[in-house]
């Protein structure tokens, strides 16, 4: 038996129903890649093949990119989303863009806190913490990564890491706003390393952030709340890891960048 089902001793029927009520979000994170010509391209090669999809279908582009994205994606069934904001509403914070700004530009999604802002641009659990709570005011939804390092699981600290990055990114995120917040679980030794976490570690590590959001606020908003996994998600794996009860969608790199992958992951979500 996992940790998730200790944490959650529910009957394979609620289990069932309780997944049918979270919404399923498959999102790309281009990181940086694409040009703004390359993503009008893109997107008209996308949106017929997820046309009929089963879940939410999102695309977070680098900020150069958003407007092509945006246009290319209207009457469509695809979302957009940002990688990334800052958390001041305005000011002297040269080469920064706010949470105001990518609402008025018409986004709807940003990823916060992906491991690779930790490495490479010093963000840390609380301006994590302030970021999310910026994107929840101006009414963005934010898609908060967490994740542990290789040291991290070799010590065995996974839960530790993944539970208390997620309590400080939740901090003054009432329950009524968690209905906008999707968590994504990515490992850092699985981001682009074509080593996936297998769909039991996925699970069980979702399970783990599901029973911290469950403790922070109650049992409804653990149920409701989407929980994604990332790193090397891909066409070949996405239907297993999608099919783990904690698992609600995928934030996926590398495969969100052929538009004929990602919707094998998108058609893959159910
Ligand atoms: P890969 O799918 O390339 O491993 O990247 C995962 C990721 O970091 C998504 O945010």
């Amino acid at each position: 038996m996992t940790l998730s089902h200790l944490c959650f001793n529910m009957e394979k029927d609620d289990e069932k129903m309780n997944k049918q009520l979270r919404k399923t979000v498959i999102a790309g994170n281009w990181k940086m890649n694409k040009t703004p010509s390359e993503t009008t391209t893109f997107v008209s090669e996308l949106k017929d093949k997820v046309s009929g999809a089963d879940c939410e279908v999102v695309i977070c582009v680098p900020f150069v990119d958003l407007q092509n994205a945006i246009a290319a994606a209207k009457g469509t069934n695809i979302k957009v989303g940002a990688e990334n904001l800052h958390y001041e509403k305005s000011g002297a914070f040269t080469g920064e863009v706010s949470a105001d700004m990518l609402k008025d530009l018409g986004v709807e999604y940003v990823v916060i806190g992906h491991s690779e802002r930790r490495q490479y641009f010093n963000e840390t659990n609380l301006s994590v913490n302030k970021k999310v709570i910026a994107a929840l005011e101006a009414g963005l939804k934010p898609i908060v990564c967490v994740g542990e390092l290789l040291e991290e699981r070799e010590q065995g600290i996974t839960e530790e890491v993944v539970s208390l990055q997620t309590k400080i990114a939740l901090m003054g995120v009432s329950s009524s706003d968690m209905k906008n917040i999707i968590i994504a679980y990515e490992p850092v030794w699985a981001i682009g390393t074509g080593k996936t976490a297998t769909a039991e570690q996925a699970d069980e590590v979702c399970g783990i952030i599901r029973g911290v959001i469950s403790k922070l606020y109650n049992n409804d908003v653990a149920e409701s709340t989407t929980i994604q996994y990332g790193g090397s998600m891909n066409a070949k794996n996405a239907s297993e890891l999608l099919g783990k009860y904690h698992v609600d969608g995928g934030l996926i790199g590398g495969a969100s960048l052929k538009s004929e992958d990602f919707s094998i992951i998108v058609s893959a979500a159910k």
